[in-house]
């Protein structure tokens, strides 16, 4: 690309191979439709259109002969909107609904509505999806798509999933935690139900080896429609990959002919923070450049927003897709000719040792660099823009990424496969086991969660705890409310923990406000928690009004999904036989509710300011969001940790040292808490007294 530039930097590529598509023997036919005569098309012609049509029959008649088939197919290829709509023809779901797995909530939530309008009937009739949280299906649906989890707590309330004729479980490359486990059940119920149909999809070349697993499955290929794309390297490693991003987008803009962008990047933060600097860029161009139009996707995008990546762009702009891994494999999006790959993605690493759980930005395997380049060659020849150099593809790239079963924690999986009556863990199918260590340190917690005996055996605070679609320390927090009489206010704090880091809002010119607005539900220094709660229930006080999320600063759609996550909650709350009753004005009784649940999460101030974490001693800091990142308590309670410039703790409470022993004395002992050695604080350094 040497074409000059408006801005002073560029990045030099260099065109380093060619990853040759495989010849569809359509290829010619389909490059002369015009393209506006597709547009016109009805939506079943163009179902016709996906290389996928061609095999239905085959398909079906190998469906019916055999239980159980590893079907794989190039991303695109029609998987995933086809064969549940496939079956339907052929009369599965009179049997049974077919259900089909996704990793990803938008995934299903976006397929469901494809398929949907595919087969001309109202989202959550006859085809509905289901995600933690948000069910839209009802008694007419017979296609069903939702993620692994939540097909997962299905087996909770139906083992044999008896409603349930097909079984798809998709995408199954990503290997992701509930996926894996899905294969161990599924596997297992397919011996006794032989009635039931189980499809396993992926989109790359593992296949053998989930054949295998499955008892040697046939393997049904579905030849992709792939044109060759060519792969540019940058000649040096590059120090700030959005910045590179963003000079690469704007340098294909001006400098290649149309087609659309795509662009990987690790989380919604960073896909917010190149679609703010790319619109002021191309602001500043004005009309010296074409229309770039800007479309972010990743998993919290709110539902109405997520479909203005698949319209179709105009004549004479461009669009830049800013995608999470998302767009990897699991959506497709038309009309994508460039992808730049920044080759990181953000993965989720635990030290069983130290029972910690982060989520860090990692380079990303020659598997999932070589899927994103073929995201740019669906329709024609394109062109991969790695923002790294062909060595680093080389030499520092791993080849696959490790299951996430090997790098997770595991409490969730096992208090869900004892809820499930499968005790003996180790013995259990796994396609690739998880480390013993991370086993272990999944029974030691959950033991000292009170949801396991000693024996290993679900205890009735076990048995509760599973009910809840949340992570078992959320749940025990829930459970425990119950006995400091405080469950309305704790569901409303879980609520609000369960929808992440989106509840405030900074904008840039009235930065001061938002502090100020923000800092208000802190008043009396009551940590983060309870910070939350107020929040909340100023919020219920006004009725639910969006008038006052705006007046301070507060996400309202954020709101409303922490609203619903409540009700379902408080639903919940019945089955367990938890009675909803409020303790509003004993702080001590909340926050020993959420010890109750987050002991494990306890750290102690330093001389320095810093904290150390009570067991298996980590160096840890208060996140400067935080209400107490001031005040510095010198004892915390933390909800979690995230890695930035360093370990923070984000939304942090007060605690009394003496409760962790009354609430877990399995777990800590007298000396653990002992108050000596760290007395003194630099000056100047606040304090709150206990
Ligand atoms: O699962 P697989 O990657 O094989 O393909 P798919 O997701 O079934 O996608 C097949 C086609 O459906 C894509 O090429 C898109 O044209 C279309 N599609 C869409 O328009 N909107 C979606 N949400 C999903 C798919
Ligand atoms: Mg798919």
């Amino acid at each position: 690309m040497n074409t000059r530039f408006v801005f002073d930097d560029q990045i030099d590529f260099v065109k380093s191979s060619v990853i040759e598509g495989t010849q569809f023997e359509d290829d010619s036919d389909q490059e002369t439709i015009d393209a506006k005569d597709i547009l016109k098309r009805e939506l079943q012609d163009e179902r016709k259109t996906l290389p996928i049509y061609k095999f239905r029959d085959e398909l079906l008649k190998a469906v019916d002969e055999y239980q159980v088939i590893v079907i794989v197919g190039e991303t695109g290829s029609g998987k995933t909107t086809q064969i549940p709509q496939y079956l339907h023809e052929a009369g599965y779901t009179a049997r049974g609904k077919v259900v089909c797995t996704q990793p990803r909530r938008v995934a299903a939530m976006s397929v469901a509505a494809r398929v949907s309008q595919e087969m001309g009937v109202k989202l959550g009739h006859e085809v509905g999806y289901s995600i933690r949280f948000e069910d839209c299906t009802s008694e007419k649906t017979m296609i069903k798509y939702m993620t692994d989890g939540m097909l997962l707590r299905e087996f909770l309330g139906e083992p044999d999933l008896a409603g349930y004729s097909v079984v798809m479980v998709d995408e199954a490359h990503e290997r992701t935690l509930s996926t894996d486990i899905l294969f161990g059940l599924v596997k297992d119920i397919a011996r006794f139900r032989p009635d039931l149909k189980l499809l396993i999809s992926s989109a790359t070349l593992d296949a053998e080896k989930i054949s295998d697993y499955f008892d040697s499955a046939p393997i049904f290929k579905i030849p992709g429609r792939r044109y060759p794309v060519e792969v540019h390297y940058t000649k040096a490693p590059e120090a700030d990959y959005i910045d590179a991003a963003i000079v690469t987008i704007l340098q294909i803009h001006v400098t290649q002919p149309p087609g659309d962008i795509l662009v990987f990047l690790t989380g919604q933060e960073e896909i917010e923070t190149v679609d703010e600097i790319l619109k002021h860029k191309t602001r500043g161009l004005g009309t010296k450049i074409p229309e770039l139009n800007i479309c972010p996707i990743y998993a919290n995008l709110p539902t109405e927003l997520q479909a203005k990546i698949f319209e179709t762009t105009p004549e004479g702009s461009r669009k830049v897709v800013l995608a999470t891994n998302i767009a990897e494999t699991s959506l497709t999006i038309d009309g994508i000719k460039y992808v730049i790959d920044p080759g990181f993605c953000k993965i989720k690493s635990y030290n069983p040792r130290t029972g910690m759980e982060s989520l860090l930005i990692n380079p990303i395997s020659k598997a999932s660099a070589n899927q994103r380049a073929g995201r740019s060659g669906r329709t024609g020849p394109g062109k991969c823009f790695r923002l790294y150099t062909s060595y680093n593809y080389m030499h520092d790239l791993e080849d696959n990424t490790v299951p996430e079963i090997q790098r997770t924690n595991l409490a969730n999986v096992v208090l869900t496969l004892k809820s499930l009556g499968i005790h003996d863990l180790v013995n259990f199918d796994f396609m690739d086991p998880p480390p013993s260590e991370a086993l272990l340190k999944a029974l030691e917690q959950l033991f000292a969660l009170s949801a396991l005996n000693s024996r290993g055996e679900l205890t009735k605070t076990g048995r509760r705890m599973a009910e809840f679609p949340l992570d078992p320390m959320l749940s025990k927090m829930i459970v425990a409310s119950e006995k400091y009489k405080c469950s309305d206010e704790v569901m409303s704090i879980a609520s609000m923990l369960s929808i992440g880091n989106s509840i405030f809002y900074r904008p840039k010119d009235k930065q001061v406000h938002a502090d100020n607005a923000r800092l208000n539900f802190h008043t009396g220094n009551v940590g983060d928690h309870i910070a939350l709660l107020n929040v909340y229930n100023s919020w219920r006080e006004t009725d639910f009004s969006t008038q006052w999320c705006y007046e301070n600063y507060i996400q309202v759609r954020s709101m409303k999904r922490a609203r619903d996550i409540r009700d379902q909650l408080e639903g919940l709350m019945e089955r367990v036989e938890i009675e909803v009753c409020s303790n509003a004005s004993d702080l001590d009784a909340i926050k020993k509710a959420i010890t109750s649940g987050f002991f494990h999460h306890s750290a102690r101030l330093q001389k320095n300011g810093s904290y150390r974490t009570v067991k298996n001693p980590q160096t840890v800091f208060i996140h400067p969001s935080s209400g107490l990142a001031q005040l510095l308590p010198r004892w915390v309670i933390y909800h979690e940790l995230v890695l930035t410039t360093k370990e923070y703790m984000r939304q942090v409470t007060e605690l009394k040292p003496e409760w962790l022993v009354e609430i877990a004395p399995h777990y800590y002992q007298l000396k653990d808490v002992d108050d000596a050695g760290s007395k003194k604080l630099p000056k100047g350094q606040g304090r709150a007294a206990l």
